[in-house]
């Protein structure tokens, strides 16, 4: 293994960048080349990279983003965007790639690097922490501050105004933030795409409680199981209660990565450049349990197992 290629694909996620400083800088003290590939798996089909040095990625690590890019590449999928992308990687002998990304990306790597034998090692980095297999991705614990610290404002305003809210999170496939936030938040009630919610039980229970008292409630929805605003329409009309949707977007996917992101980039960025060095391919690497593990790409493309029944009844137990 002389010389690697670091890219970061599909949604951005805040700590991305540290696990670019962290593959670059200690590939090139591993005596390795290291390139950064700009756009994904865009920029190895149009042949957008260059060779990085220790200061390419000098002042980095505190800001979210990525520095290299990123897109959601369908070309990628396509025989001829692949081999294109495939020409590249020849042309620059590049032995292996360090993929920074999400199950979209790590389906990617799978296909691309068994097809071609190209070595590639994924770094988990979504804020959906949706990737199997292990506990936490890169940007998970900073979209979840991001999102409990709006929860916390709307908390000010649904109690000083006693109203209902309906606050929608990011999650397409994986209700984790929403539960993390909901739990941290003191929300009362959480709409997940891992369980079916009843809109009519939900309402039951904001009447009841209306009855003995309670005026306000938080209730948090995952993307991939509802949107605020007809939720919240459907609230009022059934209970008659004032309700406001907040829909809480992008805000989600930017900002200074925490300290959890940043020290989890790190950590994976070395494991990353230690596993394309020992000669692993089709692997993610991760934490899981507080160890570094590696995990079969298959294994962590499928739908994540965790275990959200017990967060589930901790929210409404202490609700
Ligand atoms: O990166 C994951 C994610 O933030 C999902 O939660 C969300 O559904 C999706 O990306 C939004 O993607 P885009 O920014 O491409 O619309």
């Amino acid at each position: 293994m002389k010389r690697i290629a670091v890219l970061t694909t599909g949604g951005d996620a805040p700590g991305m960048n540290a696990a670019i400083r962290s593959v670059v800088r200690y590939g090139l003290n591993q005596k390795l080349e290291v390139m950064g590939v700009f756009r994904g798996w865009w920029g190895l089909i149009n042949e957008e990279l260059k060779v990085f040095s220790h200061r390419s990625v000098s002042g980095i690590i505190n800001q979210g983003g990525t520095i290299l890019k990123t897109a959601r590449c369908h070309e990628f999928y396509t025989e001829e965007g692949q081999s294109r992308a495939y020409e590249t990687v020849k042309k620059y002998g590049i032995d292996g790639l360090a993929v920074i990304g999400g199950n979209g990306s790590f389906t990617a790597a799978h296909l691309f690097g068994r097809k071609y034998n190209i070595p590639c090692i994924g770094i988990p980095a979504s804020i959906d922490n949706d990737v199997n297999g292990i506990d936490i991705t890169i940007g998970a614990d900073t979209a979840i501050n991001t999102a409990l610290s709006a929860i916390d404002n709307i908390r000010d305003t649904a109690t000083s105004m006693e109203r209902i809210f309906v606050v929608e999170v990011m999650g397409r496939d994986c209700g984790y933030i929403a539960l993390s936030v909901a739990l941290g938040g003191g929300c009362e009630e959480v709409m997940i795409p891992e369980r079916k919610s009843d809109i009519n039980a939900i309402c039951h229970d904001i009447v009841n409680g209306n009855l003995r008292g309670k005026m306000s409630w938080i209730i948090v929805v995952a993307e991939g199981s509802g949107n605020a605003p007809d939720i919240a329409k459907q609230i009022n009309e059934i209970t008659g209660l004032e309700t406001r949707p907040v829909v809480l977007g992008h805000i989600q996917r930017g900002g200074r990565p925490t300290a959890i992101s940043r020290d989890l980039a790190l950590h994976l960025g070395r494991a990353a450049v230690d596993a394309l060095i020992r000669g692993d391919s089709d692997k993610v690497v991760g934490f899981k349990e507080s160890k570094i593990v590696s995990i079969d790409f298959e294994i962590a493309i499928v739908k994540k197992y965790f275990n959200y029944e017990n967060m589930y009844k901790l929210v409404k137990e202490l609700s």
